[in-house]
């Protein structure tokens, strides 16, 4: 057996039980201590403008195990590659087609990742198998500076355990994966709270599989013709993560319309207008804006399972703009 068939062995039968073996967890803010422990093939969670990311070298296979095998994560679910300057590109793709430079030009640095026809040297863990990579420059400091003192392009998922909500602080890492990777790079809380945009740039059309901070209408207005990637057959195929359970507390979340139709039952509520019985909810949070509803949600998600909420309430919030990807989290976490 190869290594990667041992891997998938281990992981499809026992994705759900598979603990790693528990290890001491460094929290540090030295990007050098780090980008040490990339160095010697071990994963380290660290902040990016939208969610934390949990990274390893692009051309580590053996590190890139440990991200699937600390999260829980399906190994049918490809990794994001996260640059640390633009040139490092050309080692991770075979080609950037006129659309996808025109969209770096435009959003890179930024909460946008391109899939595009990935090169030779990235190792089939990192992409599922799949020919194509989704690549993305984060716009934030620490994460560029940790980046570029790695050295190499770090494929990074969200820093969550499979199927929960991604963390927007370090302490959310630390509940999650304290004890399963060697080290945590701290940070503020990150600024937008949901994930990245996904765009698939390999066809003639550009697809949006995934929405996020990036706003289809932000990309309509570089690319007219960009699409979103509708629920069909294909769309498994085309973003094999969707099709996961995601972003779920323990509480049930429902997606409200009409604010006097709450039960406030040990229950939460979050969005942007006070309802009427707002001194009967558990926990409430009144946000002022659809940019602060998004970057409050999954912590808020968070707050609330560790008091043993019920029921969280989550106000609809119109699809347009950043409310599309705010409800598409909403109605994931509904669903789940
Ligand atoms: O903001 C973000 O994107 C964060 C930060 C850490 O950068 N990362 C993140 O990664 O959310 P993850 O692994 O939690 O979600 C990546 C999504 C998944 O739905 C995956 O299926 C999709 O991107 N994806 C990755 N590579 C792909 C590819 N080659 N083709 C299609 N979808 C891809
Ligand atoms: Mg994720």
């Amino acid at each position: 057996m190869t290594k990667t068939q041992t891997f998938s062995a281990i992981m499809f039968s026992s994705i759900n039980c598979y603990t790693p073996p528990v290890m001491k967890t460094m929290i540090t803010d030295s990007i050098m201590v780090a980008a040490e422990f990339i160095s010697s093939g071990e994963v380290v969670a660290f902040p990016t403008e939208t969610v934390y990311g949990l990274g390893a070298s692009i051309f580590d296979q053996d590190a890139i195990q440990k991200i699937f095998l600390a999260k829980g994560r399906p190994t049918d679910n490809p990794l994001i590659a996260h640059l640390g300057s633009r040139s490092q590109i050309e080692q991770i793709v075979s080609e950037v087609t006129p659309v996808a430079a025109k969209l770096m030009d435009v959003f890179f640095p930024g909460p946008l990742t391109l899939v595009m026809a990935k090169s030779a040297d990235v190792p089939p863990m990192a992409t599922a198998g799949l020919e194509t990579i989704g690549v993305r420059m984060p716009a934030h400091q620490t994460a560029l500076n940790f980046i570029r003192a790695c050295r190499f392009p770090l494929v990074a998922p969200s820093a969550n355990l499979s199927g929960k909500p991604s963390p927007t602080t370090w302490e959310a890492v630390k509940t999650d994966l304290d004890g399963r990777i060697s080290c945590i790079l701290k940070g503020e809380q990150t600024d937008f709270g949901l994930e990245s945009t996904v765009v698939d740039c390999t066809g003639e059309i550009l697809l949006v599989l995934r929405a996020g901070a990036i706003t289809l209408e932000q990309l309509r207005a570089v690319i007219p013709a960009t699409q979103l990637a509708k629920a069909d057959a294909n769309f498994p195929a085309r973003s094999p993560g969707l099709k996961y359970r995601h972003y779920s507390p323990q509480a049930q979340v429902v997606v409200v319309n009409d604010l006097t139709a709450m039960r406030p039952n040990n229950s939460a509520f979050i969005g942007l207008q006070a309802p009427s019985v707002s001194a009967e909810f558990h926990q409430i949070l009144i946000c002022q804006n659809v940019a602060q509803y998004a970057k409050s949600l999954f912590q808020f998600f968070r707050q609330c399972d560790e008091v043993g909420i019920q029921t969280i309430y989550c106000e609809s919030v119109e699809e347009r703009g950043l409310g599309l990807a705010l409800m598409d989290r909403i109605k994931r976490a509904a669903s789940s």
